[in-house]
């Protein structure tokens, strides 16, 4: 398999990198949507936006940033510039049940476990060794940050993000957007476009926009609460 990594600014891209080296897949090359930022050392060639060769427009897309606002812009840049599809990338060294769905584009890194009946949107992240339980629902773009765990029937949406080491306590739902800081421990269900912090995790912020400050907007194109 090969594929175009696009958006190649963000150290994680190397975390990215790794999961495809235990898969066995090619990259063909970077895509710099902006000028400065990280820079990959270890493949090439990395080209700008305007620069991109036809051929690799055939070939699948993945997106390796971390933040959900992030992806959901550059989902719509990739169309637009006529690549077709994304690729969903699984670290071989994550544990997923034959009852998980993972949907286009998402992308799990080394360690994971996906419990059964888990179910990962289109072009969700999911860090090293995160935890997902069973009939956990994790909505499109959304990121799992490293070492959170989401319990058992735990429902995440549509561009939120829970930080490194979060736990999440059963059936427990956290808003479209919504941001939960690192090591936080979630009892109660988090309003969208809520940053809620400590434990137990209380809400500091109603009405942010999401993590890194952007959001993921809905199928009409707000993206603002
Ligand atoms: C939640 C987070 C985004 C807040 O960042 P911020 O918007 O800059 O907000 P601030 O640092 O101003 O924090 C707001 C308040 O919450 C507190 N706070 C922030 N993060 C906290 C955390 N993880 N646990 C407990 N309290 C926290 C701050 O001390 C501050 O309290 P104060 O107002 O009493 O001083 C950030 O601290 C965080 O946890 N990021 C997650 C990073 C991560 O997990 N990355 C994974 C890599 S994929």
């Amino acid at each position: 398999m090969e594929c175009v990594l696009y958006g190649v600014g963000s150290p994680f891209v190397e975390d990215v990198r790794e999961a495809l080296v235990r898969l066995g897949w090619t990259v063909r090359g970077g895509v710099a949507n902006i000028e400065t930022g990280f820079r990959p050392a270890r493949f090439a060639p990395i080209v700008g936006r305007d620069e991109i060769p036809r051929d690799w427009l055939a070939l699948p897309v993945v997106l390796p940033l971390v933040t959900p606002g992030h992806r959901w812009s550059l989902e719509r840049e990739v169309l637009e510039l006529g690549f077709q599809s994304f690729a969903s990338v699984v670290d071989p060294t994550a544990i997923v049940a034959s009852t998980t769905a993972v949907g286009e584009g998402a992308i799990v890194i080394a360690g994971a476990v996906l419990a059964a009946e888990s179910t990962l949107g289109r072009l969700v992240c999911v860090n090293k060794a995160a935890v997902i339980g069973h009939h956990a629902t994790v909505a499109d773009y959304a990121t799992l940050g490293p070492g959170c765990v989401l319990c058992g029937s735990v429902t995440v949406g549509r561009g939120a993000f829970v930080g490194a080491g979060a736990v999440v306590n059963p059936g427990v739902s956290i808003g479209a957007n919504a941001l939960v800081g690192s090591g936080s421990v979630v009892l109660r269900d988090v309003p969208e476009h809520a940053l809620v912090v400590g434990n137990p995790a209380v809400v500091v912020r109603n009405g942010i926009a999401g993590y890194n400050d952007v959001s993921v907007g809905d199928p009409a194109g707000g993206t603002r609460p």
